[in-house]
C-alpha cells in the first residue's frame, strides 16, 4: 500500500486526485533510474502552492522531535522526508527548544578540531575524512543537511570566528572546502558552504556593509566560493548577515543570481543565515534565495521575536504575483534535486541509533595531530638538540603551568562549537564576562588532559601542574624542572570580535582568562632550562615574549582528544607537519584594519586586494610568522624546479623533495606565483601545494598542478578572468618566506578565459 501511495502520489496526474491512484504502475518520479532532475521537476508539479511554501522555509530553532538548527517538515503524501539541519562545523550540534530556553543534547557526538585547524593540515584528503566523518554523525542522529564550511577569508585576524573559517587564503580555503564537501556529500548528508560572503568581522554583524571593490571582491573573497561550489558543488550555499556593496547578501541579485546561479552553475539551494538576513521577502526571492532560516510558523509573530518573511508572506507575493510560481518551482526544486541525486530522498536520514565514540576520538585525535604548527623550536643553551621533541628517557621534570592543563582543552564558542559530550570541563569565572565588549561568552573545554598524556609519556619523570595565577610560583618552579611547558589559551566565538591579538588576561576575557598571560609566559621562560609554550587559539597571536622562549607549539583549538595529540607531538610520536593558514603579525599595529569600528556599519576594505600575506609582502613588514610556515623534526630540501604551461594556461611545476634529516616527516611544498608587473597584483599568490610523506634520506619528484584559473586576474570590464600577458616567476618552498627552489617562470599569452569552467 505504502508503495502504490508513494509512487501515485509523486505523479503530477494524482497530484490532485489520491484517490484516483489505484495502479502500482512506477510513475517516473518514483522511478529511481530517471535523472534527479526529472524526479525533482515531477514532484514539484505535484504539489499544492501550500506545500511549495512549506518547503522554502524553517519553523524555529530546536524545533521538531529532533531539535537542530533548521527543521522543514515533509510531505508525507508525497514521499518527502522531515528536513533537519544541524550545525556541524566541527561537530553535531542538536539543540532543542524547551519552553523559552534551547539546551544542546548531549548526543555523544565528537568534537572536532576547529576549521582554521583543518586548514593548518593543508591536507585535502584529510578534509575529506573530516566531511565524512561528520556526516556520518549527522546521519546516524537523523540529520539531512550539515552547517559547516565556513570559508570567510581571515581579513581581519580579530574576527571572533576566525576559529571555524579556513584561513587567509582563497586557494587554500577553495581546496580544502572542496575535500569537505566531497566528503560530505559522500556520506548522504547536504553540505554548506558558507557565509556568501565578505562576512569578515562579528562587530554589527546583521548590519555591517562591506564595501569592497569587484576585483578584490572576485580574486579574494568570492573565489573560495567560486573554487567550493564548482568543484564541490554542495547542495546548500548560506548567505550572509551582512550587507556587500550595499544590498543585504541574502538579497543581491548580483550575489546570488548573476554569479552564483548563473556564472558558476550553482545547482543548489540558497540559504539564509538564522537571523535578519532578509528585509524584504520579493526582494530576497527575486534575487535568487530558496530557502529562509531560522523561519517561523507565523512571519508576522517570528521566532524568538525575529520575523520571517518566505511563509505567509511568501504566498501572498505568490498570489499577488510580485514572485512567480516558476520561482518558486525553481525555489523548492533546487532541494529537491539534490536530495534526490545524493540518494537521501530515496533513503532518508532517520535517528538510527548511537555515535561511533572510539571511531569519532581517532578522528579527532588524527586531525588534531596533522594541525598543529610547530611555530619555534631553537636549542636552548647548553643543550645539543632543539627543545622538541621530548626525550622522556633523558627528562627528570617536567612543570605544566596554565590554561587548565590539568583537565581540559579549549573548544570556539558560538555555531561552530560542538557540544562536550559529557559536560564542561571548566567553570566559567564570570558569567556576565563579554567579548570585545559585545558579547558574553563563556567558553566550552572538552575533558581532555594534557596534563595526564605528558605524565603517561614520561612516567620516570616527576610531572607537576601549577595553574599559572601565582607567577613567581610558576618562575620559580621552572627554574627546578628539566622542562617547563606552559599552556596559554586564545577564547574566541561567534557574535564578538577579539579587541586583540594579544593572549587574552582579567580584562579581555573576564569569563574565562584569571591572569596575564604574557607576564605568566615572559616570567617562566625568563628562568626555564627549556621553555615551551602551547597556544589553544582560534587565531593569529602575538608574543611579546617569543625572544625569551625555546618552542611553540599553535595547537589551535584540538577537539575532544586534544590533549593526547598535544602530547604526542611534543614527544615525537608525531613529527608536525602542519602549516599556518594565516600570518601571524607581530603587533596589532601591522594588521591592515587598524580598528573593528563599533559605530561605523560600513567596513571599507581599503586594503584591497592586499589580504594576509599580500598586505605583509607588499609593505615590507615582516610577520612574526609567514603564512605557510611550520616547522618538523626533520628538514627538506627544495631542488630543480621546472614549470611549464599546457594550451589552456594550466600550470605544472616539478621539482624534488628531499627529507635531510632523521626522522620521517611531511612537507607541505607551497608554490606562489609571481604575476607579470603589468597585472598589477601583490607581489606573490599561493597557486597550489602538495603535501608529501617522506622517509628519512628519501626523495620524490613533487609535481604541482594549478588550473589557468589560478594564475588569472578578475577582469573588471571584460567581467570575465583574465591570464595576463608575459612572465610568472615561480617560487617553490616550505612557506611563503621560505623559498628554496625560486627561479622557474612561464611565459602566458594574455587571453580571457571561459566563465563557465
Ligand atoms: C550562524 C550560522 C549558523 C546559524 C545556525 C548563525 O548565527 O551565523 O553560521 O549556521 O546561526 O545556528
Amino acid at each position: 500500500m505504502k508503495q502504490t501511495m508513494l509512487s501515485c502520489m509523486v505523479a503530477a496526474a494524482c497530484a490532485t486526485l489520491i484517490t484516483g491512484c489505484g495502479s502500482s504502475e512506477t510513475t517516473p518520479a518514483g522511478d529511481t533510474t530517471a535523472s534527479a532532475d526529472t524526479r525533482a521537476s515531477q514532484l514539484v508539479a505535484a504539489m499544492t502552492l501550500d506545500e511549495k511554501i512549506q518547503l522554502v522555509h524553517g519553523t524555529g530553532i530546536g524545533v521538531g522531535p529532533l531539535g537542530g538548527a533548521g527543521y522543514i517538515p515533509g510531505i508525507a503524501r508525497l514521499g518527502i522526508a522531515d528536513y533537519y539541519a544541524a550545525d556541524s562545523s566541527t561537530g553535531v550540534s542538536q539543540l532543542k527548544l524547551n519552553g523559552n530556553a534551547l539546551t544542546a543534547v548531549d548526543n555523544g557526538a565528537t568534537p572536532l578540531p576547529s576549521g582554521i585547524a583543518l586548514a593548518a593540515s593543508w591536507d585535502t584528503a584529510l578534509a575529506r575524512e573530516y566531511g565524512a566523518h561528520i556526516a556520518k554523525e549527522l546521519r546516524t542522529l537523523g540529520y539531512t543537511e550539515g552547517l559547516g564550511g565556513g570559508v570567510n577569508l581571515a581579513r581581519e585576524l580579530r574576527n571572533g570566528r576566525t576559529f571555524e573559517y579556513s584561513g587567509e587564503d582563497p586557494v587554500l580555503a577553495g581546496n580544502m572546502i572542496v575535500a569537505r564537501t566531497l566528503g560530505t556529500q559522500s556520506e548522504k548528508v547536504v553540505a554548506t558552504i558558507k557565509h556568501y560572503v565578505a562576512n569578515d568581522q562579528e562587530t554589527n554583524r546583521f548590519t555591517s556593509n562591506s564595501i569592497v571593490d569587484e576585483r578584490s571582491l572576485r580574486e579574494l573573497h568570492m573565489l573560495p566560493f567560486e573554487i567550493g561550489v564548482k568543484e564541490g558543488q554542495p547542495g546548500n550555499v548560506m548567505c550572509a548577515y551582512n550587507l556587500v556593496n550595499g544590498d543585504k547578501s541574502c538579497e543581491s541579485k548580483y550575489l546570488l543570481t548573476d554569479v552564483l546561479k548563473n556564472e558558476w552553475g550553482f545547482r543548489g539551494k540558497v540559504q539564509s543565515d538564522w537571523f535578519q538576513a532578509i528585509t524584504d521577502t520579493v526582494k530576497s526571492v527575486n534575487a535568487g534565495l530558496d530557502e529562509e532560516q531560522a523561519g517561523s510558523v507565523d512571519d508576522d509573530v517570528g521566532f524568538f521575536g525575529v520575523k520571517s518573511h518566505l511563509n505567509q508572506k511568501l504566498k501572498a507575493a505568490v498570489q499577488a504575483g510580485t514572485v512567480s510560481m516558476a520561482r518558486l518551482d525553481d525555489m523548492v526544486k533546487r532541494r529537491l534535486r539534490t536530495v534526490i541525486s545524493l540518494g537521501i530522498h530515496d533513503s532518508p536520514a532517520t535517528p538510527a541509533g548511537k555515535i561511533d565514540q572510539a571511531l569519532g576520538d581517532s578522528v579527532a585525535r588524527k586531525v588534531a595531530e596533522q594541525s598543529m604548527v610547530l611555530l619555534k623550536n631553537d636549542t636552548p643553551a647548553a643543550a645539543s638538540a632543539p627543545a622538541l621533541p621530548l626525550d622522556a628517557a633523558a627528562i627528570n621534570s617536567i612543570v605544566v603551568i596554565g590554561g587548565h592543563a590539568d583537565v581540559a582543552v579549549l573548544s570556539g564558542g558560538g555555531a561552530a562549537g560542538t557540544p562536550p559530550r559529557d559536560g564542561n570541563a571548566v567553570a566559567c569565572l564570570d558569567p556576565n564576562g563579554m567579548i570585545g565588549g559585545q558579547v558574553t561568552a563563556c567558553a566550552v573545554w572538552y575533558k581532555s588532559s594534557p596534563l595526564d598524556a605528558i605524565r603517561a609519556k614520561a612516567p620516570r619523570a616527576v610531572v607537576t601542574y601549577l595553574d599559572g595565577s601565582d607567577r613567581a610560583a610558576a618562575a620559580q618552579a621552572a627554574a627546578n624542572a628539566d622542562v617547563a611547558i606552559v599552556f596559554a589559551t586564545q577564547w574566541q566565538t561567534e557574535a564578538g570580535d577579539l579587541p586583540s591579538l594579544s593572549l587574552p588576561d582579567a580584562v579581555t576575557d573576564r569569563a574565562n582568562q584569571a591572569y596575564d598571560q604574557n607576564a605568566l609566559i615572559a616570567a617562566v621562560a625568563a628562568r626555564a632550562k627549556r621553555s615551551i609554550v602551547v597556544l589553544e587559539n582560534g587565531t593569529a597571536v602575538t608574543m611579546p615574549w617569543i625572544a625569551s622562549t625555546h618552542a611553540v607549539l599553535a595547537a589551535w583549538y584540538p577537539g575532544v582528544k586534544g590533549g593526547q595529540a598535544i602530547a604526542n607531538v611534543l614527544f615525537g610520536d608525531v613529527n608536525p607537519s602542519a602549516k599556518l593558514p594565516v600570518t601571524f603579525p607581530k603587533s596589532d599595529a601591522d594588521v591592515p584594519q587598524k580598528t573593528i569600528s563599533a559605530t561605523d556599519n560600513d567596513v571599507r576594505y581599503s586594503e584591497g586586494l592586499l589580504v594576509g600575506y599580500r598586505w605583509y609582502d607588499a609593505h615590507n613588514i615582516e610577520p612574526l610568522f609567514p603564512f605557510g610556515h611550520g616547522l618538523s623534526y626533520t628538514r627538506f630540501a627544495y631542488t630543480g624546479a621546472s614549470s611549464s604551461v599546457d594550451a589552456a594556461g594550466n600550470l605544472t611545476v616539478s621539482f624534488t623533495l628531499a627529507n635531510t634529516g632523521k626522522v620521517a616527516g611531511a612537507e607541505v611544498a607551497q608554490v606562489y606565483a609571481t604575476l607579470p608587473a603589468a597585472a598589477g597584483e601583490p607581489p606573490q599568490r599561493l597557486v597550489g601545494w602538495q603535501k608529501v610523506t617522506l622517509a628519512p634520506g628519501e626523495s620524490k619528484i613533487v609535481s604541482v598542478t594549478a588550473k589557468a584559473e589560478r594564475l588569472a586576474i578578475w577582469d573588471v570590464a571584460a567581467k570575465q578572468w583574465r591570464l595576463p600577458d608575459g612572465k610568472f616567476t615561480l617560487a617553490i618552498g616550505g612557506s611563503s618566506r621560505d623559498k628554496q627552489a625560486a627561479g622557474s617562470s612561464v611565459e602566458l599569452r594574455g587571453r580571457l578565459l571561459p566563465l563557465s569552467r
